[in-house]
């Protein structure tokens, strides 16, 4: 706490926080380098690190992550845009998306990015660009969802049986087919499973690799050699949203995976990983300003500008995704019971909905008006995705309008197209 309070402390003296304050998020660069490199130190020399880029589409922070050492994972062609701005080269870029169009498709294929299959479609379709582009430098391999079960939080959870992501290998003799499918084709190089997010334990996401590992080994014994030579293990590493301290830890994570699949650490294969939230999520926060209070049914309410908007998640899902705030006071100082009341209350957001509330019924030192509210740990999936206009993705926007019969659509923002960043690197 020592720390943010300090960064609260300058943000206000320097005026970036004053009473005109709605919501801002905070990123902590030096905190970003120290977790890296702890990840960085808990795996051997043959992993390589992607960050997915989901979890915080920032530019600014992509470009800090890639001259710590990292790659992008992305699963979008907004993603492959924010990632390449950010001046990732395309051999350190991974295109993961269960939708990804023709134009996807040839873009990474005729760029030399890798790619990931979700399924027997897009294989056709990759089969035909391969005739196109057959000196493609792209590493490509199938996602498989090893259908393992569900953890805690079921819109995280990537390999249940009827999951949308991957080849289900379980089902059938679909395990036989991607065995003859990657015999029929060298270029199937790879082999990618995410097998779970928050929410999941890290033995359950273990048994996903280990089941990745075994089908890998399966499939070059079956061709006679090591074609499939990268694993691409996926992200997942579940984050503490409860208090300060980052457990588990990466080093935790590479020990069960080092006793559940001892293979990943001989050097056989180069493994890949897509961590996302356990990067982002703890070097982050939301500062927003306490605009009005009042007293409903005994409850102290405070309202601010932190809500469904970016904290969309806890909005909606709050038993899944509860949240940590800690009060200050318009000077800077933390509000505790040594200073104020300590009353039961709930933080509020703007949206015009009932429930958009970023914590129900919590004991906290009572909160007034021109506050300070710090929401923890949302440094992944909350803020980054919305607050910086320049670094989403562009979509394009229609506008449409007219009776019935006579509806007109026009384009009222335009998508900057991937190969103009492309042409422009
Ligand atoms: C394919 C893939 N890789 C990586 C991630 C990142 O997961 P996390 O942020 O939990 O590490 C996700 C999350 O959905 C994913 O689907």
């Amino acid at each position: 706490m020592k720390r943010k309070q300090q960064i609260i402390q300058h943000a206000i003296n320097s005026q970036i926080i004053d009473s005109s304050l709605s919501a801002i998020g905070i990123m902590d660069f030096d905190r970003l380098a120290q977790t890296v490199s702890d990840l960085q130190s808990a795996f051997p020399t043959n992993f390589y690190h992607t960050f997915a880029v989901k979890a915080n589409a920032l530019v600014k922070v992509l470009e800090a992550l890639k001259q710590y050492g990292m790659g992008a994972e992305v699963a979008s062609s907004g993603e492959l845009k924010i990632a390449l701005a950010a001046g990732y080269s395309v051999e350190n870029i991974i295109y993961d998306s269960p939708a990804k169009t023709i134009d996807d498709l040839r873009t990474c294929i005729a760029n030399d990015i890798s790619l990931n299959i979700d399924n027997l479609q897009e294989l056709a379709r990759i089969d035909e660009l391969m005739v196109q582009y057959p000196n493609t430098k792209s590493v490509i391999g199938f996602r498989i969802n090893p259908q393992i079960g569900s953890g805690d939080i079921s819109s995280t959870s990537t390999a249940t049986a009827t999951s949308k992501f991957g080849y289900a290998l379980a089902d059938g003799d679909n395990r036989q087919q991607l065995i003859a499918l990657y015999q029929a084709r060298p270029w199937l190089t790879s082999l990618h499973t995410h097998s779970g997010s928050q929410g999941c334990s890290l033995s359950l996401m273990a048994t996903g690799v280990a089941a990745l590992c075994e089908l890998a080994e399966e499939i070059n014994q079956s061709i006679g050699h090591q074609q499939i030579q990268r694993l691409d293990i996926g992200g997942g590493l579940p984050v503490n949203f409860a208090s300060d301290e980052v457990t588990p830890s990466f080093s935790e994570y590479a020990a069960v995976l080092r006793q559940q699949v001892p293979l990943l650490f001989t050097d056989k294969y180069q493994v890949k990983t897509e961590f996302g939230r356990a990067i982002a999520a703890k070097n982050g926060f939301i500062v927003t300003k306490v605009e009005y209070t009042k007293n409903s049914g005994g409850r102290h309410i405070a309202t601010t500008h932190a809500g469904a908007q970016i904290l969309t998640r806890t909005a909606f899902l709050p038993k899944s995704w509860p949240i940590r705030v800690t009060g200050f006071l318009p000077d800077g100082r933390e509000r505790t019971s040594d200073n104020s009341e300590v009353v039961t209350t709930d933080v509020a957001g703007p949206c015009c909905f009932a429930g958009d509330l970023v914590c129900v019924n919590q004991p906290l030192p009572k909160l007034e008006p021109n506050d300070y509210v710090l929401v923890h740990d949302t440094g992944g999936y909350y803020f980054s995705n919305h607050f910086d206009y320049n670094s989403l993705p562009r979509v394009a926007v229609y506008a449409a309008s007219g009776a019935e019969q006579n509806i007109s659509i026009s384009c009222i923002r335009q998508a900057d197209s991937l190969e103009d960043v492309l042409s422009k690197m």
